[in-house]
């Protein structure tokens, strides 16, 4: 497998560490601060993986929100791309997770892996959210960090299988 760039964005450091849980578990990735990327560090990777929480009533996280201003959707083009959303769905029922379907719609020239069942989640409205499935891992530090590891393993296990 090619290497893996992994694109976080953090504020209370949640989303760290859950970029570097799948560092740990994935061969081959680079953890990459949105914070402090530019547009030519998303241009070294066939494979990745955007992080990001969600802020505000549906926004991106706002490191992720300046770094995405820069990007265009043709840098995604011919680009394989799981996505990683972080949120409160107790907290923010009618946008949770937002930043799952914020970055589908920017990567969406790329052939976008890692998809989810809506299960075992409790909330109103996700823009993350396509028919009962979300366009990627939606995870929920805030009220169910109890299932996270089984959900990272359960979709690592898939997303291994599908990077060039
Ligand atoms: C002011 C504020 C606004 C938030 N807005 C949302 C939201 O609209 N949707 C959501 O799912 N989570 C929302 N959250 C929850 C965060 O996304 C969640 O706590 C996440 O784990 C933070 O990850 P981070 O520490 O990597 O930034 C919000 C949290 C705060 C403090």
């Amino acid at each position: 497998m090619e290497k893996i760039g992994i694109f976080y964005g953090t504020t209370t450091g949640h989303t760290q560490e859950i970029a570097e849980t799948i560092a740990s578990k994935l061969e081959n990735c680079e953890l990459i601060d949105v914070a402090s990327a530019s547009k030519e560090d998303i241009a070294k990777y066939t494979n990745l993986i955007l992080a990001a929480s969600t802020y505000g009533d549906g926004d991106l996280q706002s490191d992720w929100e300046d770094f995405a201003g820069n990007l265009s959707e043709d840098d995604f083009s011919g680009k394989i791309v799981a996505i990683v959303g972080l949120g409160d769905q107790d907290g923010y029922s009618d946008s949770f997770c937002d930043s799952i379907g914020i970055l589908a719609e920017l990567a969406k020239k790329a052939t976008i892996i890692g998809k989810t069942k809506n299960e075992n989640y409790d909330f109103q409205v996700s823009k993350g959210l396509v028919g009962d499935e979300f366009l990627g891992l939606a995870i929920d530090e805030d009220n169910q960090s109890d299932l996270t590891e089984s959900r990272l393993n359960a979709w690592i296990t898939d997303i291994k299988t599908k990077f060039k």
